[in-house]
């Protein structure tokens, strides 16, 4: 069977959610014998694969393995596009820097390139995103938008609306934005998003959106720099998470999310992004080379500068400030 096959397989099983589908119906399915069926069951065990099966009836999937890699991130993977190549990487420096290489090499839309660990993992302002744990999800996605370059600000607000809705119905956490796109719980970082992009005068040859989700570390695993700022799904839950499932979660749902903003615009995911904003209608230290005074946050433009009103309640548009929330 090849590892299309594989995967196929693989799909049908995780789709039938608690119901036992038959070695029969496997096989006509994906057109192969009942035995090679029975083969590939049992290599899939082997992967760490749990199958309950039950004679008459067939086979129900149980357990997925934990381990990330190219496979198990694919299967069951509900995508059409999003995620068809992954470029799975046990170690690398950023995730972000093997998308641009790919990229500029002609890599096509929809390319995820993802690891265990990052060595250098990078943030916005050239500042330090600490990645060097297998407890997160280390992810940047290869976009070919059909967009013209003054409007990819608005991808950052959009990947960062859509991670807010994935991460909370998967965790029941309640997560904020932070502008312009830190995911906050409870005043602590548990997501940072970086965009980058390359562009000419009228048009964009790729985006790079690159993210970081902070799952399964605990506090002993992030430097004494971030006690009190950083945080993680397990430290706010009390429980472990299957990163492969979230990624899943994500990459659907980030698939879905893009075809609706390419439809209707940018004005449905202000609205989300203005519901989720941590801080609104409160006061914040604005600090840029020329000014520095408190001012209220008020929301964001088109572009994704932050709107606030200072104490002559004049509107301030930020695109770039030191900000103490
Ligand atoms: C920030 O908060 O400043 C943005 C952090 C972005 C981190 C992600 S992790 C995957 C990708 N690879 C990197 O080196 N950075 C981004």
């Amino acid at each position: 069977m090849t590892t299309n096959k594989r995967h196929e397989l693989i799909s049908l099983l995780a789709e039938q959610d608690d119901r036992y589908i038959s070695g029969q119906a496997l096989s006509e399915k994906l057109e192969v014998s009942r035995t090679a069926i029975w083969k590939h069951i049992n290599e899939l065990k082997k992967d760490g694969y749990q199958f309950e099966s039950v004679p008459k009836k067939g086979y129900r999937l149980i357990a997925k393995p934990e381990k990330l890699n190219e496979s198990t991130i694919k299967w069951g993977l509900a995508t059409k596009w999003l995620g068809k190549r992954i470029e799975f990487k046990q170690e690398v420096a950023s995730t972000q820097d093997l998308a641009h290489t790919l990229a500029r090499k002609g890599a096509e839309h929809g390319i995820v390139v993802t690891t265990n660990k990052q060595l250098s993992g990078r943030g916005r302002m050239d500042r330090r995103w600490v990645s060097d744990h297998d407890g997160g999800i280390w992810m940047s996605l290869i976009l070919r938008p059909n967009i013209p370059p003054h409007q990819a600000s608005q991808m950052t607000l959009f990947v960062a609306v859509t991670l807010v809705d994935t991460l909370e119905r998967v965790t029941g956490q309640k997560i904020q934005i932070k502008w312009p796109n830190d995911l906050f719980i409870d005043g602590k970082k548990i997501s940072g998003i970086l965009t980058e992009m390359q562009a000419e005068l009228e048009a964009i040859q790729y985006l790079i959106i690159g993210f970081g989700i902070n799952v399964n570390q605990l506090s002993k695993d992030f430097p004494e720099s971030l006690e009190g700022k950083s945080t993680s799904l397990r430290m706010e839950s009390g429980q472990e998470w299957n990163r492969q499932a979230i990624i899943q979660n994500v990459l659907r749902d980030f698939e879905i999310a893009y075809q609706t903003y390419l439809d209707t615009g940018f004005e449905p995911i202000k609205e989300k992004w203005l519901a989720h904003a941590y801080r609104l209608n409160e006061k914040i230290h604005v600090k840029t080379s020329q000014e520095d005074y408190v001012a209220t946050v008020k929301g964001i433009t088109n572009d994704g500068a932050l709107i606030v009103l200072n104490d002559k309640n004049e509107e301030k548009v930020i695109y770039s400030a030191e900000i103490i929330w």
